[in-house]
């Protein structure tokens, strides 16, 4: 038997992780899986609410780690992971995406001598004052396997000397998700009883540090919003910690949690699939995200990112998204522009097809499985 630790912790994770814990699941000879949620994220409404939607085990582990500082928050996941990994001893830990969790337990397991696979490997920002992209960078360099999403990213990590032979162009697993829910996310009514017409409104979301955690910038971004939602209205989910620096900034006149205020929605986050939902008939998404910036590539429709540089650079070059920064007038210019023409015409991008997780499960069965890996679904 295989045995496979993987690791979520933050909300992006869960989505990236259920198709391959989906795969895993079709080999009970073959593989011996733990799922560990670290605790990173911890809100019903940011974490168990998702593991329901996507159909996750509940985790065999949680380190119930919480909030804190990055230091504090990746020591405490380092420690507590290390009691799992010499407790459970696995072949494997298994790392998604790029929040502390990822790289808190990327370094807890090589450091035990235990191999890491990373799946969305050799995305670059360039940004080092993005905490994801010290993340990136960490994890990448301790890994044995690097699953990649595309070209640029095998691209980025063979310039950094990764060998040929640790990288796997896979796809993309969040669309592995997306593609299969896209139908139940369809048939939900939540457009409808907020009101709003197919295409006639945007759907924000706006987490970044380097958007929320400085007053004018935030109060810059809300005023943008005020004005393009005079023309088209905007669902806002809100991160809490956008939620904790609108109210500590005291900006809270901006917005209204519940209720539409000058055509802005504020809502409490969403799940997986009303966001789904409400994205699929947007007439664009706002966002500081990554994964949002993949999802609507796949689902062809417009994306402005708020902020100065993506990790992502084929949603620009094949799909929907156009980077615009976060200053109000460019925010405002960009979401014009868009409302008024056609939809750009999206290709989707090489292998996201649904099936990444299929080949990274089949891969890691290929190099590593002891027993038979024939499948038993
Ligand atoms: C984290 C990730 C980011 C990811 C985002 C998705 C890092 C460095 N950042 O950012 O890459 O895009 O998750 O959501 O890993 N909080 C709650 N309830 C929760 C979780 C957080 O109230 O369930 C509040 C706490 O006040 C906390 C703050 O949000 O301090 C920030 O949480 P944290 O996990 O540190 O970072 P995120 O901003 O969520």
């Amino acid at each position: 038997m295989l045995k496979i630790i993987s690791v979520v912790g933050a909300r992006p994770n869960f989505m990236k992780i259920a198709p391959i814990v989906a795969v895993m699941d079709r080999y009970p000879m073959a593989i011996d899986h733990l799922l560990v949620h670290t605790g990173q994220h911890y809100d019903e409404k940011m974490s168990r609410a998702f593991f329901h939607a996507l159909r996750l085990p509940k985790p065999d582990i949680d380190l119930g780690v919480g909030s804190g500082s990055h230091a504090e928050q990746t020591g405490r996941i380092m420690i507590e992971f290390e009691k799992v990994c010499l407790r459970e001893r696995p072949d494997l830990v298994l790392v998604v995406g790029d929040v502390n969790s990822t790289m808190a337990c990327a370094i807890t397991a090589k450091k035990l001598g235990i191999k890491v696979a990373h799946v969305e490997a050799g995305l670059r920002s360039r940004d080092m004052a993005m905490p994801e992209e010290i993340n990136r960078l960490c994890t990448d360099v301790l890994c044995d396997f690097l699953f990649t999403t595309d070209r640029f990213a095998n691209e980025n990590l063979q310039n950094e000397g990764v060998p040929a032979d640790k990288i796997f162009f896979v796809g993309n697993v969040m669309i592995d998700t997306l593609l299969r829910h896209k139908e139940a996310a369809k048939k939900l009514s939540l457009r409808r009883e907020l009101g709003l017409k197919p295409k006639q409104y945007a759907t924000l979301t706006l987490h970044r540090p380097s958007n929320v955690d400085d007053k004018q910038t935030l109060e810059g971004i809300l005023q943008a919003l005020t004005a393009i939602a005079k023309e088209l209205p905007i669902v806002f989910p809100m991160h809490p910690r956008t939620k904790s620096r609108v109210e500590g900034f005291g900006l809270g006149g901006y917005l209204n949690f519940g209720q539409e205020v000058r055509g802005i929605w504020c809502t409490e986050p969403l799940g997986y699939l009303e966001l789904l939902h409400l994205n699929m008939e947007a007439r664009m998404v706002l966002t500081d995200s990554g994964g949002l910036q993949e999802e609507a590539t796949v689902l062809g429709v417009p994306c402005i990112t708020l902020r100065h540089n993506t990790e992502r650079p084929i949603t620009c070059t094949e799909g929907t998204n156009r980077i615009v920064g976060n200053a109000p007038q460019s925010i405002v210019s960009a979401a014009r522009a868009v409302a008024v023409q056609p939809p750009r015409k999206a290709r989707i991008p090489e292998k996201w097809d649904g099936r990444a997780a299929e080949r990274i499960v089949r891969i890691l069965l290929d190099r590593l499985g002891k027993a038979s890996s024939s499948s038993c679904a």
